[in-house]
């Protein structure tokens, strides 16, 4: 297979894998007449398919005169000719060329890739949720309102929080909504504090949000332990501090102990507390944020209610926000009168004490998100929410238990929380790194976990395996994991270079792909469809 300077195929014959001289028969040599390998089909893009044709007969037009002008269409419009039948072939081969959460386990760390219960998927399309108009008249969306409503308040319960935002529309988009809420709280105050704490093992979202929200961003160091160091933290804090972003568990896995006390003396210098909740998966339903003193907290729905997200899909990150910041909530707001349930849409139409910073987006936020939510929420119950971070946090120590004695666990000497963190000393001297560990993942039928984050260890492996995987599951993947870090240290390297061999597709150049990236197809001008 022949690859682009950018990583990717040039045409529909450079995809193909090229064919290998017969007598060379190993299983992964063997070249087929079509290109395609059993079940395993190529697929160019879609505009490389189907060439002059169409997919529809239309009756010839009948120009009378041109009424067009200039404007008029002088080539072929150069959509693909393609029928019903090839169009659907093409988008399910496609698929079948992607992971996915249905087709095996997802170890994605910082990702909470869970079964999504297709009860959710039910539910969101009931036609009163899934064809609801935002524009419609609120007398007539009371049953989604008070979707929101029943959502917003387990979200405030599990939280202990007193108000929730619900429109920012990811994890990333809801920090941003509680920066702002703690900017205007900190503009109501009067008060200039242009610093932002973010410890060191932060996800990258946290300085981004910071910087963006117009604060300049301090890192705070990790102990060796990988949690923050809580005294190095505190000798920065002083009046020019605005607030410290940190996340519990944090991204190597652990627990923050010493939160409480973090939380009292930001509190004590006039700061706030944001909290990264992308984790909430490890602790909802045992920890309650707002009792360890969180001022705003987002909640990607996304990945700890199950609603599927991986490849760019939907998400939800409402914030909750303590009573130091509910009164800047932006809009809209959903409060219940006479009439029943209502959103507020404009800032001056606020309630008495409320001062909203403005809005995170057109409209109320991801209806079809907090439906599925809801729907979990409501299925699982209470105690089921709360047994699903028990398994989620067992599911991650059964993992790290298995495989510390071959692969490195830079903090195994305790439990983690709902992942399991690897660096990359057992490969020291092998000839492998993390990225060949992980793409020899990919071979045995595995998504590779998160590599090289989070950057406070070396080569970073982390894994979540979820509450969802059963025990036999999660014992194919340890044995598989445990078998590769075995041939890795005996430096048999040759399933490793290069991998992956079995998939699709071989190692692409990633940096290139991101970096220069081809984001519009251009066709050669098709002289025959014009003429
Ligand atoms: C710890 C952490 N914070 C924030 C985010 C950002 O969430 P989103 O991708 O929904 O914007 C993520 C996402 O992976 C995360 O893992």
């Amino acid at each position: 297979m022949t690859m682009n300077n950018q990583g990717r195929p040039t045409s529909v014959e450079t995809s193909r894998r090229a064919p290998i001289a017969p007598g060379t028969h190993t299983p992964e040599e063997l070249s087929t007449i079509s290109g395609d390998r059993g079940l395993d089909h190529e697929e160019a893009p879609i505009f490389e398919l189907g060439h002059g044709a169409t997919g529809v007969d239309l009756p010839d037009v009948q120009i009378s005169g041109d009424r067009l002008g200039g404007v008029r269409r002088k080539d072929a419009i150069g959509l693909p000719g393609l029928s019903e039948p090839e169009v659907i072939r093409h988008y399910v081969r496609l698929s079948r060329m992607n992971y996915a959460i249905d087709s095996g386990l997802y170890p994605l760390g910082s990702c909470t890739m869970k079964h999504n219960p297709r009860l959710n998927e039910k539910m969101a399309r009931l036609p009163g949720f899934g064809d609801l108009h935002p524009l419609a008249p609120q007398s007539t969306t009371q049953g989604a309102l008070e979707l929101i409503s029943q959502l917003m308040n387990w979200l405030t319960t599990l939280t202990g929080m007193p108000a929730v935002a619900m429109s920012p529309k990811a994890g990333a988009h809801g920090e941003l909504c509680g920066m702002l809420a703690i900017r205007a709280a900190l503009q109501a105050r009067g008060e200039h504090r242009p610093r932002v704490l973010v410890p060191e093992s932060a996800h990258g979202t946290n300085p981004a949000t910071a910087a963006f929200a117009g604060f300049t961003v301090d890192e705070v160091p990790a102990l060796p332990n990988g949690r923050v160091d809580s005294e190095a933290l505190k000798a920065k804090l002083g009046p020019d501090v605005a607030a410290i972003m940190l996340t519990n568990p944090n991204t190597c896995g652990l627990f923050e102990g010493e939160i409480i006390d973090i939380a009292k003396a930001v509190h004590d210098a006039g700061a706030y507390f944001y909290c990264d909740g992308a984790n909430f998966n490890a602790i909802a339903g045992k920890v309650r944020p707002g009792d360890l003193g969180v001022d705003a907290m987002h909640i990607n729905l996304h990945k700890t209610f199950s609603t599927p997200h991986g490849g760019g899909g939907p998400g939800a990150g409402p914030v909750v926000l303590s009573d130091r910041l509910a009164a800047y909530a932006p809009v809209p707001l959903l409060v219940a009168d006479a009439q029943g349930l209502r959103l507020i849409e404009d800032r001056d139409d606020a309630p008495d004490g409320a001062k909203p910073f403005g809005r995170m987006c057109a409209f109320h936020g991801q209806m079809g998100m907090f439906s599925r939510a809801l729907t979990y929420m409501l299925s699982h119950g209470r105690d089921g929410v709360r047994q699903a971070s028990e398994d989620a946090v067992l599911s991650a120590n059964y993992v790290l238990a298995s495989l510390k004695d071959v692969m490195s666990a830079p903090f195994g000497d305790g439990p983690c929380m709902h992942e399991a963190l690897f660096d990359d000393s057992f490969l020291h001297d092998t000839g492998v790194t993390t990225l060949d560990f992980a793409k020899a993942m990919i071979d045995e039928g595995y998504h590779p976990m998160t590599m090289y984050f989070p950057l406070v260890v070396h080569g970073a492996m982390l894994i979540e395996p979820t509450e969802s995987e059963s025990k036999d599951s999660l014992d194919r993947f340890i044995h598989v994991l445990h078998t590769l870090a075995t041939e890795a240290k005996a430096k048999r390297i040759e399933r490793f270079a290069g991998a992956p061999h079995l998939a699709p597709r071989r190692r692409l150049d990633e940096t290139a792909a991101a970096r220069k990236p081809v984001l519009r197809w251009k066709r050669e001008p098709l002289k025959e469809a014009a003429e």
